[in-house]
């Protein structure tokens, strides 16, 4: 069975079907979506591809949930795996080009002080058990927190400070969720463009850095893949019923 990388980014996707040797233009995944496939050798990458109407890549959570569930239903994958870039945090040890493997799942974003609705709005979702994976691999572990917006109010850092966040998405999430309703292994694999908890604006390091971060971010799909070749793994983590604050 397939390992499924879903992907935002053409940026990101491109360097990670290269190094999955994933070729060809893909395949559409639905005709009301931008999302594309490619599939081949047990492994799959699924990207959001452009919005229509915006012409811009179709990041954000969305058309993660989308484009996650058309290919989950597409090849019934044995793992998917959320991959891009994200906002990391010098104070919990992040850097630039820093490689992470989820521990945790949650949004930081959905802010919802209603009992029952505050849980909900965090998500805390299933994540596949891959601590001595990423021990091999030489990637650290940590929560992957995510949002609908690229900067960092006050009240997202001081969330992400009580979920421990390491690293700060705007697709994990809710690829988890898609993950959790279909009774599909998840985990994200990320790798930091950019530091939340510096001076220089976010953008500007994210631009920077893309480049090398994709790089790095292909790298680390390949050795995933060859290191989860065995066709034993059962990835399932149950997080913790309390709600992280
Ligand atoms: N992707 C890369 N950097 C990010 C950040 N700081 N926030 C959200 N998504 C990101």
């Amino acid at each position: 069975m397939t390992i499924l990388f879903v992907v935002a980014m053409e940026a990101e996707a491109a360097p990670v079907r290269a190094a999955l040797g994933l070729g060809g233009e893909g395949t559409v995944l639905h005709p009301a979506f931008p999302g594309r496939l490619w599939r081949g050798g047990g492994v799959a990458l699924a990207s959001n591809g452009a919005d229509p109407r915006f012409g811009v890549d179709a990041i954000a959570s969305q058309p993660a949930v989308t484009t996650a569930l058309h290919a989950i239903e597409a090849i019934d994958p044995r793992l998917v795996v959320s991959a891009g870039t994200a906002g990391g945090f010098a104070a919990r040890g992040g850097a630039i080009g820093s490689v992470y493997l989820a521990s945790r799942c949650v949004f930081h974003d959905r802010r919802i002080a209603i009992a029952g609705f505050d849980r909900y709005g965090v998500g805390d979702y299933p994540v596949a058990e891959l601590a001595s994976t990423a021990t091999a691999l030489g990637f650290a572990t940590g929560t992957v927190s995510t949002g609908n917006a690229l900067d960092a109010p006050a009240v997202d850092l001081e969330i992400m400070t009580a979920t421990a966040t390491v690293a700060k998405d705007m697709e994990a999430a809710a690829v988890a969720w898609t993950c959790e309703r279909t009774g599909t292994p998840f985990t994200a694999l990320k790798v930091i463009t950019d530091l939340v908890d510096h001076p220089e604006e976010t953008a500007e390091q994210f631009v920077r850095n893309l480049r090398t971060a994709t790089a790095t971010l292909a790298d680390a799909a390949r050795r995933l893949v060859d290191h989860l070749a065995d066709p034993t793994l059962s990835p399932t983590h149950r997080p913790d019923q309390e709600p992280p604050r």
